[in-house]
């Protein structure tokens, strides 16, 4: 069986192109152990997995936007033919805004309360394309019209403090579009809203790739907005991936483990604050399992199936292909085994 490896996506060179990233926190203990990720020319791909498990860390990483705390110990990050790794901070300066736009959680945290909504807007404006002080407010204006703002020229004067959630977080895509970038990283942008507000931003967030050919990378705990909104995902567990493919055929027959647990998950009564209802266990200690699957512990396909315990317990699986555009790092996959399969 192959190696994972999709270098190429829908035929033609992907867009992003992470290989064997790790980051580390300063004591030495890594929290991304590897990770590859490959995301397409007017893609959208979803990252997944449980609280802790490495998404926002890999998100911060691909932008070169670690905290002190961190640091990315090795791999590459190929973006746009260009290598991320390799660039100065004020190179990453013009890069960040203008080709890579970054979306975050709770929109009024990340607007400056202080200032108006067309400065905001319009920094990128005049940062990564020149434009003087009247031709950037005629853009914020058209931005602001074009994210669904009613009335944009009088919001555009309005104070980040006086917005709603919704309106917020459509000010933060605004500006996050303003400079036109290839790709657009979205930590989970929703999560903070309402549900009607979430369905709005995300159709939003539809229309701008559909308009901007933007590709997307989208972190989020709502499985349901990853199968409408995602054309292939990547399950990350314990600071590595578990299992990456076409969203609707990992949705339908998910061959992880681990996935599989997710899901059934997702289909329960999500917990009050939306995050995925848990699955029995905890991953906290995963990182410092040394030998075997770092899913072992919790792993009910293990348990039912002694046969693969010696496997799983003495030696990690691989990242492998097993079909068309789709990997899993599992003993039981790479043997053709489903937890149906199981006596
Ligand atoms: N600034 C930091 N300093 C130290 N450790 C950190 C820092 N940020 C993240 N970590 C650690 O890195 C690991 C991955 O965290 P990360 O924030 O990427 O998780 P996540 O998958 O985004 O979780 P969530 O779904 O809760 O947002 C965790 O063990 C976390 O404690
Ligand atoms: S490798 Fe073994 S322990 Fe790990 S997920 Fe697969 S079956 Fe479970
Ligand atoms: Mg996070």
């Amino acid at each position: 069986m192959a190696v994972h490896d999709m270098t190429r996506v829908n035929g033609s060179a992907p867009l992003l192109e992470v290989r064997k990233l790790r980051v580390s926190l300063e004591s030495g203990k890594t929290v991304i152990d590897g990770v590859d990720l490959t995301i397409g020319r007017r893609e959208v791909v979803a990252l997944v997995g449980e609280s802790g498990s490495g998404k926002s860390v890999t998100a911060l990483a691909l932008s070169r936007l670690l905290p002190a705390a961190l640091r990315m110990t090795s791999g590459s990050i190929r973006f746009d033919g260009q290598d991320i790794v390799a660039k100065s901070d004020a190179e990453l300066n013009r890069l960040r805004g203008a080709e890579i736009s970054m979306l975050f959680q709770q929109p009024q945290v990340m607007l400056d309360p202080t200032s108006r909504v067309q400065a905001q807007v319009a920094e990128p404006l005049r940062k990564h394309r020149g434009l003087g002080r009247r031709q950037a407010f005629a853009r914020v204006v058209d931005l602001l019209r074009s994210v669904g703002i009613p009335d944009p020229a009088v919001r555009a004067r309005a104070f980040s403090y006086q917005l709603s959630g919704g309106m917020a977080q459509r000010v933060m895509i605004a500006a996050a579009m303003a400079a036109g970038p290839k790709l657009l990283i979205a930590d989970e942008p929703t999560t903070a809203l309402d549900v009607t507000v979430q369905a709005q931003i995300l159709r939003l967030l539809k229309e701008e790739r559909e308009r901007h050919d933007l590709s997307i990378l989208l972190i989020t705990h709502d499985l349901s907005i990853v199968s409408a909104f995602a054309d292939r995902m990547a399950v990350m567990y314990a600071g590595r991936i578990l299992e990456e493919g076409p969203t609707q055929e990992i949705m339908r027959r998910p061959a992880h483990p681990y996935t599989r647990a997710l899901i059934r998950c997702s289909l329960l009564v999500p917990e009050s604050d939306g995050k995925l209802m848990s699955i029995p266990g905890s991953g906290s200690q995963a990182l410092a399992i040394k030998e075997g699957c770092r899913f072992a512990p919790r792993c009910t396909l293990m348990r039912e199936y002694p046969g693969l315990r010696t496997a799983c317990c003495s030696r990690e699986p691989e990242l492998e292909q097993f079909a068309q555009h789709w990997a899993c790092r599992c003993h039981a996959t790479a043997e053709g085994l489903q937890e149906g399969d199981v006596a």
